[in-house]
């Protein structure tokens, strides 16, 4: 799998903080990625935006995942962000995992995280803690594989028993 990931922070991308998310996200895709590309960009929409088309169209990556910017503070653009460069739009992924981070803590209800698909990557956007990151990548990490299969055409019965 070809997985990228983007660090969104003003703070980050300024060096007045260091990136603790981004790395972490990282070493916990490692073992299921071919390559991973990492980046940091600040919370404004172009440049997420342009980050996003790059990993999608340039890199052709399988998955992007990107971490922070979803709360409400007054710079938080990711999800806005990520909603205007993905095709269709997978609500199925932020609701998993509000729905299973709700058990750790209610202020999971506070991310406003999307995903979706442009052409054949998926976009998910994690919030920017590194509990966050870990709690929510754990829900998405079972779906990985199949998600890349369907989404490059190659599952042809879906209907078949899980491992
Ligand atoms: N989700 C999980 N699983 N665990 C958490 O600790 N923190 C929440 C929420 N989602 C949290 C979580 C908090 S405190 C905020 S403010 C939002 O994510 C938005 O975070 P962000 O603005 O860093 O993206």
């Amino acid at each position: 799998m070809r997985i990228a990931v983007l660090t969104v922070s003003d703070r980050c991308s300024a060096g007045l903080t260091e990136d603790k998310s981004g790395p972490l996200l990282c070493d916990l895709l490692r073992d299921i990625a071919q390559t991973i590309e990492y980046e940091v960009v600040p919370d404004e929409t172009e440049s997420i935006e342009a980050a996003l088309i790059r990993f999608s169209d340039d890199r052709r990556a399988d998955y992007v995942f990107t971490t922070g910017g979803t709360g409400f503070a007054p710079r938080d653009v990711t999800p806005e962000a990520t909603k205007r460069v993905i095709e269709k739009e997978v609500p199925g992924i932020p609701e998993a995992i509000r729905y299973r981070s709700l058990q750790i803590t209610p202020r999971a209800m506070l991310s406003r995280a999307t995903a979706g698909i442009r052409g054949k990557t998926l976009i998910v956007n994690l919030p920017g803690s590194p509990k966050a990151v870990r709690e929510s990548l754990e829900v998405v990490l079972p779906i990985l594989e199949h998600a890349k299969e369907t989404l490059s055409g190659q599952t042809l019965d879906c209907g078949r028993p899980e491992p």
